[in-house]
């Protein structure tokens, strides 16, 4: 009788600062190659909602308590805290202030780590966040840190505020909102944004989205017909 074999864990990461298309082109890929797609920005947005709902957004030990006591599902771009659907709270303007704050906390951190890991196990997927490469999986197949000058970056948010019908500042205004949380991700003591040191940096700046994908994605065939496994 055939024993079961575990499949080995392949892990693509994608990191970089708000705004650089790592959503659109993490999502557009694992498509492309029959990965799966985590969201890590979404579950520190989820802890945002859950510190703010509870009033626990400045008790570090609180909220990790709490977090400790809740179920948190990510899947297929929906979000569920103990079975309840917060996908569409989790792009408000306030939630995406305070996720840079909760994203600052160690315990929150060490939380989300370790449930990242949890849903990468087994699987082939695609990670997309700002300490993929770096701290949650050192080992991945392939690392990928995306950048864009902020005005382009502002641009494209403000295009997606309107596709999705929301109010949308001006562009200086988004461009001051995304350079503070820039600011605030680059510069906190636990987990910084920073590229891997065996990243390859892409500046999407003035390339159109079918060409990230076509430079990606030959990157990873070439991985994955290398055999690099983690
Ligand atoms: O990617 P995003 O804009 O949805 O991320 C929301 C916030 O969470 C952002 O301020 C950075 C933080 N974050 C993080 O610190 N580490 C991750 N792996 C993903 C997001």
């Amino acid at each position: 009788m055939a024993v079961p074999v575990a499949r080995p864990t392949v892990v693509v990461t994608i990191d970089g600062p708000a705004g650089a298309g790592k959503s659109t082109v993490a999502r557009r890929l694992a498509d492309l190659l029959g990965f799966d797609y985590l969201d890590t920005g979404a579950m520190y947005r989820a802890v945002a909602l859950i510190g703010h709902r509870d009033g626990l957004l400045h008790d570090a030990e609180a909220l990790a308590r709490r977090l400790e006591s809740l179920e948190l599902v990510i899947s297929g771009g929906v979000v569920l805290v103990n079975g309840d659907d917060v996908t569409a709270q989790l792009r408000d303007p306030e939630v995406t202030r305070f996720s840079s704050v909760v994203a600052a906390q160690p315990s929150v951190r060490a939380f989300l780590v370790r449930a990242q890991r949890q849903a990468a196990f087994g699987r082939r997927i695609i990670c997309e966040g700002r300490d993929q490469g770096t701290v949650v999986f050192p080992d991945a197949l392939c690392k990928f840190f995306l950048t864009a000058d902020p005005r382009e970056r502002a641009r494209r948010r403000s295009e997606d505020m309107a596709r999705q019908g929301k109010a949308v500042p001006d562009l200086e205004a988004l461009e001051r909102e995304i350079s503070e949380r820039d600011m605030r991700d680059a510069n906190r003591a636990e987990s910084p944004m920073v590229a891997a040191a065996d990243a390859d940096h892409v500046d999407t700046t003035s390339l159109l989205l079918e060409d990230v994908l076509a430079l990606l994605s030959g990157r990873i065939q070439k991985a994955l017909s290398g055999g690099l496994e983690t």
